[in-house]
């Protein structure tokens, strides 16, 4: 079939997910309190009111969820490590049962012939370390390389593929300017100096990570989107372009030795205040590949223009949507890609996160997710032309394995191949589980 013959021997196929949203057992065992369970845990933040104390109780049923990734046929699983399940209060003293957890996670990986992606940083930081001033000061980069160091020392012989940190733009944005994650702060400053710091903690780890692991194959998962002006008017471009260097080209700039782009929607002094000489060097340490997440492209306009009203700058509007209110954008995937490979050049490329959402239910138990794999299906033919382009697109990961805590929406979004019932942790394959384990399986081998 053409579809899997562009995806030679070699490539991926994954599922992917993170600590927060799945794990669970959020104070057992020594864990310390992340900023998640510090937001979830405060009245108002989540849409149902609900929080991943529990969540997929991943933890508890590590031994189940290996086995749905084994008959599903992985080749590679990416997941996210808690920080302070490793380190309760963010420095120094580690945990070793928090450290026991990945080791028999990577272990269970490993004999089942599944290759593991970690994740250092997806969003869940050490409440203490929050209380210190979090992503705006710049201590919390020595204290990511300590997490990076503890980690990577002992899972290092077993584990090649690193991800620094999870979509910076999010834990800078979302969190600390639109308030919707945590920490969540409606500050412009703290914004600003989240963004460099997420940065300089990613570059400073690489050396960490190639230090500890000899043969580490390291780089950083980004959310990229196409941004399209809502329509042809110069305040609309304008407004367009400044999205554009927030979402894509500020966490991508400074990666390749670049400045940060000069179109950032706020002062370049308000920057430059936290950067130190040095920093963009350290923040440009050569990778070995750029996590591509994608799900949808942007539409903005420019909020001063009158007829525009009230409507937010930026909207995700035209064609059909999933749950998120997203729209479907295959041919996004490849604009991205190709993009990416032109203006950048990185030496290859994993789709880290692809998925939807969609209201599903089991019906005599099955599920039928025939929309989701109806989106799956038509961004993996997009990855294939990427492949045919000759651009080095090396995996896809979908997101994700299972149903779980999607952040501010609580349980309200499922995006797994696996449904789960929230109310007894019980899990069903969904046709979409059952649909990729034939792809997978119908991969050619060269
Ligand atoms: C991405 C996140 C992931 C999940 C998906 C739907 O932005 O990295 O954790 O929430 O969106």
């Amino acid at each position: 079939m053409k579809r899997t013959s562009a995806f030679e021997d070699g490539f991926l196929f994954g599922a992917a997910t993170s600590s927060y949203q799945i794990e669970g057992a959020w104070d057992e065992d020594g864990k310390g309190e992340s900023i998640w369970d510090r937001f979830a845990h405060t009245a108002g933040t989540i849409e149902d009111a609900t929080t991943a104390d529990v969540a997929c109780d991943h933890v508890h049923r590590l031994d189940e969820d290996l086995d749905l990734m084994a008959t599903l046929g992985l080749d590679a699983y990416r997941f996210s490590v808690s920080w302070p399940r490793v380190l309760p209060s963010g420095r120094r003293r580690a945990n070793p049962t928090g450290l026991d957890f990945y080791d028999r996670l990577v272990d269970g990986l490993l004999a089942h012939g599944i290759r593991p992606f970690i994740t250092l940083y997806h969003w869940d930081l050490p409440q203490t370390l929050q209380d210190a001033g979090g992503w705006t000061v710049r201590e919390t980069t020595d204290a990511f390389c300590e997490f990076a160091d503890i980690v990577s020392r002992r899972l290092g012989d077993r584990v090649d593929d690193w991800i620094t940190l999870n979509e910076p733009f999010v834990s800078a944005v979302v969190g600390h300017w639109e308030g919707r994650h945590a920490p969540g702060h409606h500050s412009e400053d703290e914004t600003i100096a989240a963004i460099h710091h997420l940065l300089l903690a990613h570059g400073r780890s690489v050396s960490v990570l190639r230090e500890n692991v000899p043969e580490a194959r390291v780089g950083i998962t980004n959310v990229h989107q196409p941004v399209h002006p809502g329509s042809s008017s110069k305040p609309d471009r304008r407004a367009a372009d400044a999205f554009d260097a927030l979402l894509n080209r500020a966490f991508l700039d400074p990666l390749v030795g670049r400045d940060y782009p000069a179109s950032l929607p706020f002062d370049r002094a308000r920057l430059d205040e936290w950067i130190h000489s040095g920093d963009l060097e350290t923040i440009a340490a050569p990778l070995d590949f750029l996590g591509v997440n994608y799900y949808t492209r942007r539409i903005v306009r420019d909020p001063q223009t009158p007829e525009h009203g009230n409507e937010p700058p930026t909207t995700f509007e035209i064609g059909e949507h999933t749950e998120m209110g997203w729209e479907v954008y295959p041919q996004g995937l490849f604009e991205v890609l190709e993009r990416l490979h032109r203006d950048y050049a990185f030496p290859c490329y994993y789709i880290t996160e692809n998925g939807a959402a969609y209201p599903d239910h089991v019906d005599d138990g099955r599920v039928r997710d025939d929309e989701r794999i109806a989106y799956l299906d038509r961004h993996l033919w997009q990855a294939t032309r990427v492949v045919e382009a000759g651009i080095p697109l090396r995996g896809y990961f979908v997101w994700s394995l299972l149903d779980n805590f999607e952040w501010s929406y609580g349980y309200t979004k499922r995006f797994g191949l696996v449904y789960v019932d929230f109310a007894t942790g019980a899990r069903t394959p969904k046709s979409s589980y059952h649909w990729y384990r034939a792809l997978i399986a119908r991969r050619p081998i060269a």
